[in-house]
């Protein structure tokens, strides 16, 4: 089968958060399964596309509601990502620095799927399967169906994957002059509550939709920042698939970014190598347990607790632990964290931006990741550390519910708290400080996690029979 999907980020050329990870492994662990797994991104101005050679293949003109506009296509010209990724240049809109955050991204990604479509039209070879991402690909079902100038596209099956569905794209209906022209008979199924909504429109007219867990279908189904009508209505098509992580580049036997490499079998004692920089780097106190959290400072990730929680778990439980946070996001969260800085004692950092490096040498030198999450479609972060080692103290919600067990229950290791709120935090830190106090119980937890299997090679098998469903019905 030929597979393309339609994503705003793919690793590693355009990467803000997991969304990134999850297309680009998903391109490659489809090549690896004996399928063509294709991506097709905006071509931004990130270091990565702007530091490798791309080669234009297509250059044409589409029609937006507004006007025509020229793109481009370009491929990857070497082998090294192990899919074909496809990027679409327009000049003036996606050709930025930043993947999001303007004010015209609608525009800009409505303007992405129409040179999509339009090339796939023009293209000789016409996939078997899209699978589109979020809300910034999910106009893709409805524009094949119904804008004239895409209906040869008509009866390629599209699978929508929901990665995040509290955004949803939604946009005053006056914007409907920049889609391409459509049938208007249909605009029932672009409205949602008296706007355009992208992801209602994708949910609607998509064969199949999947979130990133089974936990988070069913959270959404009743708290869905509006579109729970729209998951009960829809419900028989949706389904949950769980996200893998790609251990051919999350490896600390492998990884670059470590000070030292390390294994589940041989030589996991070397581990605390990458504790030992980090504690240098950071001035932190290598004998205490390490705590970190690495991620997006926003509600979702529920940010906001950590600086009351981790100055009020000094106060109740004692400085006994370390925290080193990675992030950025909101900016009263950010200064927060800052701020704290001027009250540690060699037991408290802070790094305010995004660093990759610094996130893998982080999963590899912690002992403990804290994810109070409010809402977390999958995460990635826990599914990391623990490949490295490193044990998760979770909010039990979506798909941390999913992969995590409580050291309470049999065969547990990660710790679980009942909700996102500062009290729960500090116990689970607590909590998590007890089982640092047992050795042999920590250490073998470390081995465990380490064996544990959330790689692509086990859930790319879903994806693809989820593929094979809709194509042998075709
Ligand atoms: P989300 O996609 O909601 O942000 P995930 O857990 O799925 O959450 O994935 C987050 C990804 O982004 C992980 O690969 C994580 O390591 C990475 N990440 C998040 N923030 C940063 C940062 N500041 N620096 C480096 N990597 C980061
Ligand atoms: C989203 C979610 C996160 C998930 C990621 C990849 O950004 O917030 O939980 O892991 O997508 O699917």
């Amino acid at each position: 089968m030929q597979i393309i999907h339609v994503a705003a980020e793919c690793y590693p050329a355009a990467k803000v958060g997991g969304l990134g990870d999850v297309v680009g492994a998903l391109g490659k662990y489809l090549n690896l399964a004996g399928h063509r797994g294709c991506v097709i991104l905006p071509k931004y101005q990130t270091q990565y596309i702007n530091r490798n050679s791309w080669k234009k293949i297509f250059t044409s003109t589409a029609a937006l509601g507004i006007g025509d506009f020229e793109y481009s296509i370009y491929a990857n010209e070497n082998q090294v990502l192990g899919y074909e990724l496809f990027l679409v240049d327009i000049k003036g809109l996606l050709d930025r620095e930043k993947v999001y955050g303007y004010e015209d991204d609608n525009t800009r990604f409505i303007a992405f799927q129409t040179a999509a479509l339009d090339w796939l039209v023009k293209s000789e070879q016409k996939p078997d399967i899209i699978n589109v991402h979020d809300h910034h690909a999910a106009l893709i079902p409805f524009m094949m169906q119904n804008v004239e100038a895409f209906s040869s596209l008509k009866n390629i099956p599209v699978v929508l994957t929901i990665h995040n569905g509290q955004y949803q794209g939604a946009m005053e209906w006056n914007n409907n002059v920049v889609l391409p022209q459509w049938d208007a008979w249909k605009w029932g199924l672009l409205d949602w509550n008296n706007y355009i909504n992208p992801l209602a429109s994708g949910i609607r007219c998509a064969a199949k939709v999947t979130t990133v867990s089974d936990g988070y279908l069913h959270e959404l189904r009743y708290q869905s920042n509006g579109l729970e009508k729209l998951f009960e209505m829809e419900w028989a098509k949706c389904s949950g698939i769980l996200n893998g992580i790609d251990t051919l580049v999350w490896n600390p036997e492998t990884d670059a970014a470590l000070t030292q490499k390390y294994g589940a079998r041989e030589n996991m004692h070397q581990k605390s190598k990458n504790k030992k920089t980090l504690c240098e780097q950071f001035n932190l106190n290598f004998d205490k347990p390490l705590f970190v959290f690495i991620g997006r400072l926003v509600g979702e990730k529920a940010a906001d607790l950590l600086p009351q929680s981790i100055l009020n778990s000094f106060h109740k439980i004692g400085r006994k632990m370390n925290f080193l946070v990675l992030g950025s996001g909101e900016t009263e969260v950010e200064n927060d964290l800052n701020y704290l800085k001027l009250f540690s004692e060699n037991d408290y950092n802070t790094y305010i931006g995004y660093n990759e490096d610094l996130s893998h040498l982080m999963y590899a030198g912690a002992d403990f990741i804290l994810m109070p999450s409010r809402v977390e479609p999958c995460g990635l972060n826990q599914l990391y550390a623990m490949r490295y080692g490193t044990v998760p103290v979770v909010n039990n919600t979506g798909g941390l519910h999913d992969t995590i067990i409580d050291i309470s229950e049999k065969n547990g290791y990660g710790i679980k708290m009942n909700q996102a709120s500062e009290n729960e935090l500090i116990f689970g830190i607590f909590r998590a400080l007890e089982l640092y106090a047992d050795p042999a119980k920590f250490e073998a937890i470390k081995i465990q996690l380490m064996q544990l299997d959330f790689s692509w090679d086990k859930s790319i098998n879903n994806y693809i029979r989820l593929y094979e469903s809709l194509t042998l019905k075709n």
